[in-house]
């Protein structure tokens, strides 16, 4: 006998190794589903008219600095993000297009995926970096001229 392996302890090695990859990958897959869950964030739930979404005056204040969000829940519809850029207002889908995980911008003028890390520009919405291999959808967004009464076309994508 001595130091040999007979094959039923070779199977049982071999299953162990493969039982804890298993559970390291479940694992880690969960603990990217709460990195998402924990960031997916509303700041209001907005049913559109018209497939229009008005953002009411309160809203609209809290956009006014350059790099501000607002984060709009369309009910049975998109997750949006509305973003101040210097330029105006953009708002884009909020899904990531891999595994729809909730972007947010992260510090550099881009929104990043928490989940595998996809990011995209601010400004345009085209992927910067996978695995996402498509853009952001972009909504379009009218503003008022004092800024009071922020409008975004659910129908009408921007360019
Ligand atoms: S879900 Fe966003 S990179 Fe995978």
């Amino acid at each position: 006998m001595g130091s040999a392996k007979t094959p039923s302890t070779e199977r049982a090695k071999t299953y162990d190794r493969r039982d804890f990859l298993i559970h390291t990958s479940v694992s880690a897959l969960c603990t990217g589903c709460s990195a998402f869950t924990s960031r997916a964030q509303t700041d209001a739930q907005l049913t559109p008219t018209k497939g229009t979404i008005t953002l009411d005056t309160a809203a609209a204040s809290s956009l006014k600095g350059v790099g501000s969000i607002y984060r709009i829940q369309v009910p049975e519809g998109p997750r949006i993000i509305v973003i101040r850029q210097a330029a105006g207002l953009l708002a884009f889908s909020a899904a990531c297009t891999h595994w729809g995980s909730d972007v947010a911008p992260n510090g550099n003028g881009e929104f990043e995926c928490p989940t595998h890390g996809s990011r995209f520009s601010s400004t345009t919405g085209a992927v910067l970096e996978g695995p996402a291999d498509s853009p952001l959808a972009r909504y379009a967004v009218t503003e008022s001229t004092n800024g009071t009464v922020i409008r975004i076309s659910l129908n009408k994508t921007a360019g």
